[in-house]
């Protein structure tokens, strides 16, 4: 298959673009498109062939239900149960925004588009490439991550490009994100509203709207063995090809130890990597050495964190340590990937 791709001016929105895209996910094909905060492959959600299009394109196994894109928010009552009061008050403060609430769904809904459950993830993107898709395409697109399932998310169009070029019909490049980290995702079906996935909508954010929030602790778990509860979330993920490992503890100490460790890789003829901040950047003897930026700009990490992952496996790192990140509002979200990133490696210095 060849798959077309066009640049996309936020801006100065194509609308013959934009009505070519969307008349490809009504026939049944598939679209990757820029959103704020990864770029998502996008199908008809309530075509259950477009779904399984969607598993196979990504190589995702197919209990991992998707998330469904909406432009407008009189597009919810008709593929969920209900919309309780609360939904509104979340939707009026994050909405169009990184949320994602997850609700009973409707019949509307295909068991194929959710992976088999009887509830159904929904989120409005702020980005208005994707907004304008979403009409186009009949107000709603199932759409994961444009990655090929267990490598970093796109923050790029070219990282769409790399995983999926050849497998779907088309790709928007809207250029860079603007947040880097998928969306965070709250349960709304459980007695005390549940957070499944941490980003860029904090916890003490969806407290203040809601005023009771608990989060998934498993998901912050140094554990492999713990099972999250949401489906995505146990899957190896994230992962650059090299071996990643997070050393943590006094900035000076994790400095010494990873030194110390890639002396020895490289001693033993692997090609080392190091993902690190601005302030450290020049104190490390790794063959490739990538700061995410400066430590107090956490907007700045989340939105480098993939991107940098990608690179290790361009230039064929083999063994990579990681400083971590604490005490930044995002810090839960940025350590929940790093960790999957490393497959819950974590040495505490
Ligand atoms: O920011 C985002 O959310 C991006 C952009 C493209 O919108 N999308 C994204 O989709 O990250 P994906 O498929 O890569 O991740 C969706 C996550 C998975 O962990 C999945 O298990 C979970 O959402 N999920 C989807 N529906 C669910 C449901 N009904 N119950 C629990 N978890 C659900
Ligand atoms: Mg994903």
């Amino acid at each position: 298959m060849k798959t077309e791709i066009l640049i996309m001016d936020e801006n100065n929105i194509n609308q013959k673009e934009i009505e070519k895209a969307g008349s490809i996910i009504k026939q049944g094909g598939l679209v990757a498109f820029p959103t704020e905060t990864v770029y998502g492959l996008g199908g008809d959600a309530l075509n259950p062939k477009s779904s399984a299009k969607i598993y196979e394109a990504k190589g995702r196994p197919s209990d991992n239900p998707l998330i469904i894109h909406i432009s407008n928010i009189e597009a919810l009552p008709a593929i969920v149960q209900s919309v309780p009061e609360e939904i509104y008050r979340l939707a009026e403060a994050f909405w169009p925004g990184p949320l994602t609430i997850i609700f009973k769904k409707s019949d509307l809904v295909p068991k194929e588009t959710t992976g088999g459950l009887d509830t159904v993830a929904v989120r409005m993107p702020a980005h208005e490439t994707a907004l304008a898709l979403i009409e186009a395409a009949g107000g709603y697109i199932a759409a994961p991550s444009a990655n090929v399932s267990g490598r970093p998310s796109p923050t790029l169009a070219k990282h769409v490009v790399e995983d999926m070029n050849g497998r779907i019909d088309m790709i928007l490049d809207g250029g860079a994100v603007g947040i880097g980290l998928e969306s965070t995702i709250i349960d709304m079906t459980s007695c005390t509203p549940m957070i499944l996935r941490p980003g860029y909508i904090t916890q003490d954010m969806l407290f203040k709207v809601l005023g009771s929030v608990e989060i998934d602790e498993t998901i912050l778990s140094m554990n492999s063995k713990v099972f999250p509860k949401a489906p995505g979330m146990k899957y190896k993920h994230y992962a650059p090809k090299g071996e990643l490992t997070i050393v943590s503890g006094e900035m000076k100490h994790v400095i010494a130890e990873i030194n110390e460790r890639l002396m020895q890789k490289k001693a033993a003829g692997e090609k080392t990597g190091v993902i690190v901040t601005e302030e450290t950047k020049d104190l490390y003897d790794a063959d490739v050495v990538k700061s995410v930026g400066k430590r107090r700009d956490e907007e700045m990490i989340a939105r480098q964190l993939y991107k940098v992952l990608r690179e290790f496996d361009d230039e064929n790192v083999t063994w990579i340590y990681s400083e971590a990140f604490y005490d930044m509002q995002m810090s839960k979200a940025v350590m929940n990937r790093l960790l999957k990133a490393a497959g819950h490696r974590v040495i505490e210095v």
